[in-house]
């Protein structure tokens, strides 16, 4: 088990960025989900915790084998984790960058794609790049320094949490509206001692291309807990 240093709740968006985000939204016509009561209930409630003591007492952050690194798991004990419910906010740094430039970072989430700059959102942004209108950028959610448990989720190709981007509207719970945020919920019933697990590979299939690495077949089975948080291999 591990003492959890990452405590940031939730992104953190300056009025900037929310302007750019606004309007490229509004540019593609996109629309994005609006969180529903219960899920900011969720969201406010685990945030709370993640503040406070960096994660609920029903999950567990455990060293795997080899170069696996650490993974998230259901506490033994604690009661199923059911489909719908809400993990947290996947939170860390906000980096507007331009899009499809590779890099390695192991930890971004990009939550949009296809952004234009105006001139002085590209001096803002990509101070060395030349401007460039039809030049395309991303958001990326990048949690290597700052962020929280969900950065300890691992990759399987049968997930059973899933990113879903939504929308939070001004609300009576404590968080702070967003016009877009990261929120890892819940895609099937998770029993006591599985392993929490999402897939990385988006529409594109883009992250283990660009991290050159073959992807370790694992499903939430695989590794497990026992009741004295001794780690398992199925
Ligand atoms: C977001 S981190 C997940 C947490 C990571 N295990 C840790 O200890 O910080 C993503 C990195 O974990 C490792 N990883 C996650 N799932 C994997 C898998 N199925 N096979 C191999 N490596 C995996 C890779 O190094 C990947 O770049």
């Amino acid at each position: 088990m591990v003492r959890m240093k990452y405590k940031l709740a939730r992104q953190v968006l300056s009025d900037q960025v929310v302007k750019t985000i606004t309007r490229n939204l509004r540019a593609k016509k996109e629309k994005i989900l609006r969180a529903t009561t219960k899920q900011m209930k969720e969201l406010a409630a685990v945030s709370r915790i993640i503040e406070k003591e960096g994660i609920p007492k029903y999950l567990v952050c455990k060293k795997l084998s080899g170069k696996l690194g650490f993974g998230l798991f259901l506490h033994p004990c604690a009661k199923p984790l059911v489909k719908g419910q809400v993990i947290a906010s996947y939170s860390g740094e906000i980096v507007i960058a331009p899009q499809n430039v590779e890099d390695d970072c192991a930890y971004a989430f990009e939550s949009l794609s296809d952004m234009k700059l105006t001139k002085e959102e590209q001096v803002i942004y990509n101070k060395k790049g030349k401007y460039h209108p039809g030049r395309l950028y991303a958001l990326y959610i990048d949690a290597v320094k700052k962020g929280n448990f969900t950065r300890f989720i691992n990759h399987s190709d049968k997930p059973n949490i899933e990113p879903e981007i939504l929308t939070i509207p001004k609300n009576p719970y404590g968080l702070t509206p967003t016009p877009l945020e990261v929120v890892y919920i819940v895609k099937r019933t998770i029993n006591p001692g599985e392993q929490l697990v999402v897939s990385y590979d988006g529409d594109d299939g883009s992250y283990w291309g660009v991290m050159n690495i073959k992807p370790f077949p694992m499903t939430s089975k695989t590794f497990r807990l026992d009741p004295s948080l001794n780690l398992i291999r199925s």
